[in-house]
């Protein structure tokens, strides 16, 4: 008889077909995240994301890919806009953060998920405030998904509690 268990870990998410089903805030921070990809600078990929952290004291700050010659010194958009808003101030408590894209044909039917560097980055400011960080990811069609938190995009995260 083996000592094994086989579990399994069950994620839940609200997926909407259009951006039309959600409510007017999560609209709007949708359009923030829409209007952060035409600042992108992403002349490699062709691949342009925008994304907007909203903050507990509903400040918005909004972030964007930025590619380089040497391809690894770029930056995905959902760390330039958290750096952004740490940056800012080290007490920030992320509320929410949107992300979109712009591809080359204008026509994606897959809402983009965060790499997942930047899933790391958001599990340490999650940690960091104690509470959790809602994610929404779009397509250019308005497919969207909301995740409530980023345990379910990294299970088994990796952070401070590990280390001496
Ligand atoms: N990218 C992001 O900005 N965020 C992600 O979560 C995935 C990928 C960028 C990096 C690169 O500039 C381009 O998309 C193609 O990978």
């Amino acid at each position: 008889m083996s000592a094994m268990n086989e579990k399994e870990l069950t994620i839940r998410y609200q997926e909407y077909n259009s951006v039309q089903e959600l409510d007017s805030d999560h609209q709007q921070l949708l359009k923030i995240a829409s209007n952060a990809c035409l600042n992108a600078y992403a002349p490699y990929s062709g691949f342009k994301v925008g994304a907007v952290v909203k903050c507990d004291d509903g400040r918005t700050f909004t972030g964007n890919n930025q590619e380089n010659a040497a391809y690894p010194s770029g930056m995905c958009a959902e760390r330039v806009a958290i750096f952004s808003a740490m940056a800012d101030n080290m007490d920030t408590r992320i509320r929410q953060i949107a992300i979109a894209i712009k591809t080359i044909n204008g026509n994606s039917m897959v809402p983009v998920a965060p790499c997942g560097a930047c899933r790391q980055v958001i599990a340490e400011y999650e940690h960091k405030q104690g509470s959790p960080i809602e994610l929404m990811f779009t397509s250019e069609s308005g497919r969207t998904i909301i995740l409530n938190g980023i345990n379910s995009l990294l299970p088994f995260v990796f952070n401070s509690d590990y280390l001496p």
